[in-house]
């Protein structure tokens, strides 16, 4: 398997290209399929190995998915019978836990595997289940699969203790159908939440306050499948817009979401990026070397966790030290050693990483982790002098669809061998 990408570094990336869908908007909402009868029409999305191994795992249980044209996905759900999802899916995609909710909400039994841990931390879905069992699900957990029944969930108050994105989107899905009214606290607001919200309120969920901490719904007997377009991946944008700027270039990605990125837009104009918004385009030109930005990881609306990799990329070139503070996973680092093998200057102690800006990086044989590290890699060689070999490059198709196709439209020079 063609397994690498050779990058030839010390290219500026000038032009246009265009955002694709989002994977963490569309993993929960091919999910939220399984809530309605008869088929939904998923459009604009992403081509992305997350996103075919979601596809497997719906049709694994029984579900009949057609991918159209412009890969959009129609999936009809309605001949689900085996109600699993086997731990071979779960291992290679912890998204697959967001079938849990809908099928215990629509099946009233679901088998799903636990996730296990994955290379960026322990990763708990404790809150996942606390909440199905508030909603009157009895669940057990026996030879590594989470068992979960429940006649007809029941609408409940539910209070997140802490702010999770899937542990939102899965309870969200699974009070779609319960009997009553479900209230959900210290909810996740991200705006793939919302976007799954959409999904559901044009299937016939009644939703309130989605976007916000509290979120309000009114359990309905039926959801009606339906179609829907995708919202732009405000992560992919947002590693291109830090691309443009570690190479001192001037792209214009269109189709984009400004509104989604403020945190991340706010940082690289600090860096000294030049960034103009008509819309949905967002233009970022940068003609210096950059400015050491601090960075502090936080749920939306604050910095994003999964552009954390990519900054410390820019920030390795800059004009400066800075530190950049991980809070959400615990073993979010991996990409630092191979910055640093690069030439960085990263020093990681506890969840901070403290970064001395070099003059310059030099190319040189790197492997990738995980999917933000790959692309953290990615942006190091894109402005390292010489060469750069990323090696199990394959993390980076988990999220970014034709990522060397799209940058080398820009200017860079990579190839995959
Ligand atoms: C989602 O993961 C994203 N994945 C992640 O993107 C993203 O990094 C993360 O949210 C944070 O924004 C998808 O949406 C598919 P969490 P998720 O539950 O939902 C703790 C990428 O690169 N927690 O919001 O799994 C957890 O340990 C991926 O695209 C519990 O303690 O993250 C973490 O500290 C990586 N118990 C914090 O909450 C639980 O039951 C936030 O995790 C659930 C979570």
């Amino acid at each position: 398997m063609n397994n690498k990408i050779i990058i030839d570094g010390g290219n500026r990336l000038q032009g246009t290209i265009k955002a694709s869908g989002a994977k963490n908007a569309v993993l929960p909402i091919l999910a939220a399929t399984i809530v309605g009868q008869g088929e939904s029409h998923i459009s604009h999305v992403p081509h992305l190995h997350d996103v075919t191994t979601m596809n497997e795992l719906l049709a694994q249980m029984g579900a009949h998915i057609t991918i159209g044209d412009h890969a959009d996905i129609m999936v009809n759900p309605d001949n689900i019978i085996d109600p699993v999802a086997p731990y071979e899916t779960v291992k290679t995609m912890r998204a697959s836990i967001l079938a849990l909710g809908p099928l215990v909400a629509r099946h009233g039994y679901a088998k799903v595997s636990l996730p296990g841990g994955c290379q960026i931390g322990a990763r708990p879905i404790d809150l996942h289940i606390k909440g199905l069992q508030t909603m009157g699900a009895q669940i057990t957990v026996e030879d590594g699969y989470i068992l979960a029944r429940a006649k007809r969930l029941k609408g409940s108050r539910i209070i997140m203790d802490k702010v999770t994105v899937t542990g939102t989107e899965n309870l969200l899905i699974a009070a779609c159908l319960a009997e009553g009214e479900t209230l959900i606290e210290n909810a996740a607001i991200e705006p793939e939440v919302v976007d799954l919200a959409k999904y559901l309120s044009a299937m016939g969920a009644e939703i309130r306050g989605a976007g916000t901490s509290k979120i309000y719904i009114q359990g309905k007997e039926t959801l009606i499948g339906t179609q829907h377009t995708v919202m732009p991946d405000r992560i992919e944008i947002g590693t291109f817009l830090v691309a443009a700027a570690i190479t001192q270039g001037d792209i214009t990605i269109t189709e984009a979401c400004s509104d989604d990125l403020d945190a991340v837009l706010s940082k690289l104009t600090d860096a000294g990026a030049a960034i103009t918004i008509d819309g949905s385009t967002i233009r970022l030109q940068m003609n210096q070397k950059p400015i050491p930005v601090d960075i502090y990881t936080a749920p939306h609306p604050a910095f994003p966790t999964d552009m954390q990799a990519q900054f410390c990329a820019l920030n390795a070139i800059a004009d400066g030290t800075s530190v950049i503070t991980e809070n959400l996973f615990e073993n979010r680092f991996m990409h630092v050693d191979e910055l640093n093998r690069m030439g960085a200057h990263i020093n990681v102690e506890g969840n901070r990483a403290i970064i001395k800006g070099v003059d310059h990086l030099s190319g040189a044989p790197v492997t990738a982790t995980d999917l933000r590290a790959s692309a953290s890699l990615v942006i190091a060689g894109l402005a390292a002098r010489g060469h750069t070999d990323v090696h199990d490059i394959h993390y980076i198709d988990r999220g970014y669809e034709a990522i060397e196709e799209k940058l080398n439209q820009l200017g860079a020079k990579i190839i995959r061998s």
